[in-house]
């Protein structure tokens, strides 16, 4: 397989813990390599569903070893909570590993990610509250705390009864909230370090073990290229890197050692949180696609706002992480409309626009232009392999491999590992060799 890197080449949710999984299989090691608990990655292995938000999706595979990496932010709470669950259901946890230099999310970041959401009114991000931007701006402004500190427990005593306090000025005079008890922060930390020390590593040489050993590393992305902090629909974004470039820095790899990128998209496209969607129907087919989707957050419980695929967004997707080839997920939500429509360019008043605009302004006032294609209106679930599939559905696929101008390597039709069609014989020839097939349990 090779090494891999897994990104969302969307606005998120595109099921990157579905594909992350199917994949796992022939993984060595899974590195997540930014992000934190905002992300929700659902694997469906028969009749379980595992709701996965920092740890990686390989997790279901006992000899795989799963990275949680420098890149991302850790809410030990969340994350004690995710370890306990998996437990239950029988999944080990013995070959989970968290970088030492990761950041800690600490209550304070929570509150004031809602505070901040709350006072920023009409202008609020919608983000999932889960206290993301506060932890990469305290890491951004050297005030944040690691792992490694977690850890220490002298260190930590100090370090957050100094945060804590600096952070209820925040908290008292910027948002007019009560403010944390540093000597009860301490407390609970000290008792989340003594359950996480076991897991903490120094996950670059970890890593760097597995390269020198040839071992087949799959780094998978959180969120997705539209939500990226630099190259996203900002402001509209998360603050981490979920691009492809991102796994280099989040996982503290060079970026030789990369062989293949691998963009997950959704047949359609969906947001969840604010911001412009050239694409988003406020009509019933977007009922439909919300609805038989099943299109709710998996973090946040949100319903995500759905709409047709949006080349311009993909190709944007595949320029921007050098993807190899695509995996298109949720195909089979398509399957009753009797047409399906996809977005090829944009309208910038009344000039025709080929590519995402980065001026915010400008994409706020993205029309899409439609090309409009025949549904197949006949299940697609059962499909095993591209000869299965409609006519039409297959042309489908084809035009949007040639629209993005990248082979789609798997078609994904349903949650579980067996509702995919892995083609070995690619639809837009390959720039590259494609992924090994691996052999698919349900
Ligand atoms: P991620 O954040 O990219 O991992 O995606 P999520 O897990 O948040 O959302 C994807 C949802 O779609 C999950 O509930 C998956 O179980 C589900 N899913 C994944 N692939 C397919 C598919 O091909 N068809 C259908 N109907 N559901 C899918
Ligand atoms: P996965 O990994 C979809 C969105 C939020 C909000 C913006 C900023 O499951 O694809 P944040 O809490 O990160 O500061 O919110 O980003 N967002 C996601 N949307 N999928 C995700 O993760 C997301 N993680 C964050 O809704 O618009
Ligand atoms: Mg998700």
């Amino acid at each position: 397989m090779a090494n891999v890197i897994v990104i969302g080449a969307q606005w998120g949710d595109e099921g990157k813990g579905k594909i992350t999984d199917l994949l796992s299989r022939s993984a060595d090691v899974v590195v997540r390599y930014q992000g934190g608990v905002n992300a929700g990655h659902t694997v469906v292995v028969k009749d379980q569903t595992f709701k996965l938000h920092l740890i990686p999706s390989g997790i279901l595979y006992p000899n795989t070893k799963c990275i949680i990496g420098s890149g991302t932010v850790i809410d030990p709470k969340v994350l004690i909570g995710e370890i306990d669950q998996l437990a239950e259901l029988g999944v080990s946890t013995e070959q989970l590993y968290i970088s030492q230099t990761a950041h800690v999310t600490m209550p304070y970041h929570r509150l004031i990610d809602q505070a901040s959401e709350e006072q920023r009114g009409e202008h609020k991000i919608g983000t999932t509250k889960r206290g993301i931007g506060p932890t990469y701006a305290d890491k951004s402004e050297r005030i944040g705390i690691r792992m490694v500190d977690l850890i220490d427990p002298d260190g930590l005593r100090s370090q957050v009864t100094w945060a804590v306090k600096h952070k209820n000025a925040v908290l008292e005079k910027l948002y007019n909230r009560p403010p944390l008890d540093p000597a009860a922060v301490v407390e609970e930390y000290l008792a989340y370090a003594d359950r996480l020390r076991p897991h903490v590593i120094d996950s670059s040489l970890e890593i760097d073990k597995a390269v020198r050993d040839r071992a087949n590393i799959l780094f998978e992305g959180a969120q997705g290229t539209l939500l990226d902090l630099d190259h996203g629909t900002y402001p509209y974004v998360t603050s981490s890197n979920p691009i492809s470039g991102g796994a280099c820095v989040g996982a503290g790899v060079g970026p030789t050692i990369i062989d293949r990128v691998i963009g997950v998209a959704k047949a359609y496209t969906t947001r969840v949180g604010e911001g412009p969607f050239p694409t988003e129907l406020e009509d019933e087919i977007g009922t439909i696609l919300g609805d038989v989707g099943a299109e709710f957050g998996t973090t946040t419980g949100r319903p995500r706002r759905c709409g047709w695929f949006d080349a311009v967004i993909g190709r944007y997707a595949v320029r921007i992480n050098g993807l190899d080839c695509l995996a298109i997920t949720k195909l089979d939500v398509l399957d009753s409309l009797p047409e399906i429509k996809v977005c090829v360019a944009y309208d910038i008043d009344g000039e025709v626009c080929n590519h995402l605009p980065s001026n915010a302004r400008q994409f706020a006032k993205c029309k899409p232009i439609y090309k409009t294609l025949p549904g197949w209106q006949q299940s697609t679930a059962d499909c095993r392999s591209l000869a299965d599939l409609p006519p039409t559905a297959l042309s489908y696929l084809k035009f949007l491999a040639e629209l993005m101008e990248v082979p789609i390597a798997i078609v994904s039709l349903g949650p579980s590992r067996d509702q995919t069609i892995i083609v070995e014989d690619p639809i837009h020839g390959p720039k590259r060799a494609l992924l090994d097939a691996p052999q698919i349990s349900p």
